[in-house]
């Protein structure tokens, strides 16, 4: 399971987040960006942001450490916005944060070139996870001392909103055309033939294994958090082999 921090200060809103995340200090004096459980689309976002942040960190991309932040709602008393002090209220309990990385840009993709490597092994890794928010409009890529980094892994899986239906939504392709490096000549080719093999039952059930207990609790169709965190790697895993014969809307590099 992702280590847990306790938060200690809340320090402001990000503004740019459509979910309203917030900086936080936490005991371990790290800086977090905090997205809060009852937040939007609530915790099965949070359960989306640890399977692909922590996919992406092993298979070589730049991801930050998450963390499990404890939230005692009598931080937000404090807080002059009612809307932020309503999730700070809301939001007792287990929220997740990400590794703040100081003084990163948002990434532009008319402002920095990207290689048809790089490019093509964050498209593979998009299409893997049905990630449909990764576009030149919301990027949702930071450059921070020159190097790329992913963040906002919440719009993704859109099968785990539909169990019944997962086999059947994990079958579809994957359109790129929208997607912020899509311009770059992505090598989905090349991504694949070294990452899928990679995506094995092992990695995923590692992977699964870091998502706290009680953001599964209670999932109606499944009896215990390990036969969910089974149903969350199916899908990657069946999707893995082929999913760049599948990516639509990119110049492809061969
Ligand atoms: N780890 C980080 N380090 C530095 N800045 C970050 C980090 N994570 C997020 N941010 C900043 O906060 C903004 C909002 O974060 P994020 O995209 O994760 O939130 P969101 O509410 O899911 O956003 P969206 O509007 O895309 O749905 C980012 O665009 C970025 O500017
Ligand atoms: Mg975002």
């Amino acid at each position: 399971m992702l280590k847990e921090v306790i938060a200690t200060r809340y320090i402001t809103p990000l503004r740019e987040g459509g979910s309203l995340p917030g900086l936080v200090e936490a005991d371990d004096f790290g800086t977090y960006v905090m997205k809060f459980r009852s937040a939007g689309q609530g915790r099965k976002t949070l359960v989306a942001e640890v399977v692909c942040g922590e996919l992406a960190r092993r298979l070589g991309l730049r991801m930050p450490r998450l963390v499990t932040i404890a939230l005692d709602p009598v931080l937000g008393l404090g807080e002059p916005d009612p809307e932020v002090q309503e999730l700070l209220r809301s939001s007792g309990g287990l929220n997740l944060g990400m590794e703040y990385l100081s003084g990163a840009l948002g990434f532009d993709p008319l402002a920095f070139a990207v290689s048809a490597e790089e490019a093509g092994r964050i498209v593979w890794f998009d299409a893997l996870v049905n990630n449909v928010d990764r576009s030149w409009r919301n990027p949702n890529l930071l450059r921070h001392h020159g190097d790329l980094w992913l963040i906002d892994h919440g719009a993704t899986m859109i099968w785990h909103h539909n169990w019944p239906g997962a086999e059947a939504s994990a079958a579809r392709p994957y359109d790129a055309s929208d997607h912020a490096l899509a311009s770059f000549a992505p090598d989905v080719r090349a991504a694949a033939a070294d990452l899928a093999p990679r995506v094995t039952e092992d990695l995923l059930a590692e992977v699964t294994a870091e998502i706290p207990d009680t953001w599964l609790e209670g999932e109606p169709g499944f009896d215990t958090p390990d036969d969910l965190r089974r149903a969350y790697a199916r899908p990657l895993l069946a999707r893995a082999a082929g999913v760049h014969e599948r990516i639509t809307g990119i110049e492809r590099t061969r």
